[in-house]
């Protein structure tokens, strides 16, 4: 499958996938729980559920909620933290083959270079991804990546303590013009962007007259973002240098071609690991034999040639 093979350019060298398919951050637990369901090894990467220095509780429930395609989700960035993550899942976790992407969610520019000097030293971790796009927390996430300058502080500051690690930077879609965000990240020093977290969504019952999620608001992800989602990746795609992931209702080969085509250089599955957990160990294979009926040579071919 050399084909499928994807040499990412990045200030540091070139970050390579044996293929494209990434697990999304948040859909994929800390990547050994989904072991079981197929071989990790078969991943271009995987990225973990967001890690916060000390572990949180997440939002109350209840969190999630199902549309009429796809799902509504405040999570809050429940995680184990840090020092347990790295103590208990990084070693679990294959060291060849798949890469390993640790997302990273902080309240503050101190805990966000305090966690990148701490996973730039972790064995096995080959990339950062910084959470600026959680709608979900009171504090952080959205509030950062909302805002050009504050996204930039915290992209240069991720950077700073990064040593040898690319860093992707990932944005939201809940803003009016997303270039700007991701043209300031780019100034900024990040490697990569992972386009796009969710979108800012609701849900009610008319029986029980309550909101669906005990925060009220959630974030949308599943095919229903899909258009958004290639919307943002295209746009950023044209807007700045640096190579742009997507992600956003990706659940076939065919989405990861309408992707690659649009200017992604690689993709992250979410929303379809919780209908379908073993499907994403299946997509590389499926992938590659959509190009070869398509008559594609390589990701890097097709990459972009949307006429
Ligand atoms: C339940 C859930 C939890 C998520 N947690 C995170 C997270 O911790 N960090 C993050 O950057 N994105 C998180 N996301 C966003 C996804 O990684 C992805 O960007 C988004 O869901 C769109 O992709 P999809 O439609 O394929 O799910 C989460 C999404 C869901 C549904």
């Amino acid at each position: 499958m050399g084909k499928l093979a994807v040499n990412i350019p990045w200030s540091g060298g070139e970050f390579r996938l044996n293929n494209p398919v990434l697990a999304a951050s948040g859909t994929f637990g800390y990547g050994v729980e989904f072991a079981s369901y197929g071989p990790l090894e078969a991943l271009g990467g995987l990225v973990t559920k967001g890690l916060s220095l000390r572990p949180m509780p997440g939002n109350p429930m209840p969190r999630i909620a199902e549309t009429p395609c796809g799902m509504l989700n405040s999570i809050g960035l429940q995680n184990c933290g840090l020092e347990r993550f790295m103590r208990e899942y990084l070693p679990r976790l294959p060291r060849n083959g798949p890469k390993i992407i640790a997302n990273i969610y902080a309240r503050n520019l101190a805990d966000f270079s305090e966690l990148a000097a701490t996973l730039s030293r972790a064995p096995g971790v080959a990339a950062l991804e910084v959470n600026i796009s959680c709608p979900n927390v009171e504090a952080g996430g959205l509030l950062f990546g909302q805002e050009a300058r504050a996204a930039a502080g915290v992209t240069a500051a991720v950077k700073k303590f990064s040593g040898d690690l690319p860093v992707l930077v990932k944005l939201t879609p809940n803003v009016t013009d997303i270039t700007e965000i991701a043209r300031a990240c780019a100034d900024a020093g990040a490697d990569m962007l992972s386009c796009i977290n969710t979108l800012s969504g609701m849900g009610v019952d008319v029986r029980s007259r309550r909101f669906l999620l005990a925060r009220r608001i959630g974030g949308l992800s599943g095919a229903a973002v899909k258009p958004v989602a290639l919307r943002c990746v295209w746009q950023v795609a044209q807007a700045v240098s640096i190579p742009v992931i997507g992600v956003g209702g990706i659940y076939t080969a065919e989405d990861i071609l309408e992707f690659i085509l649009v200017g992604a250089w690689a993709v992250q599955i979410g929303t379809a690991n919780f209908s379908r957990p073993d499907r994403i160990f299946a997509l590389p294979a499926e992938l590659s034999a959509l190009m070869d009926e398509l008559d594609i040579a390589s990701c890097a071919a097709f990459r972009g040639t949307l006429a």
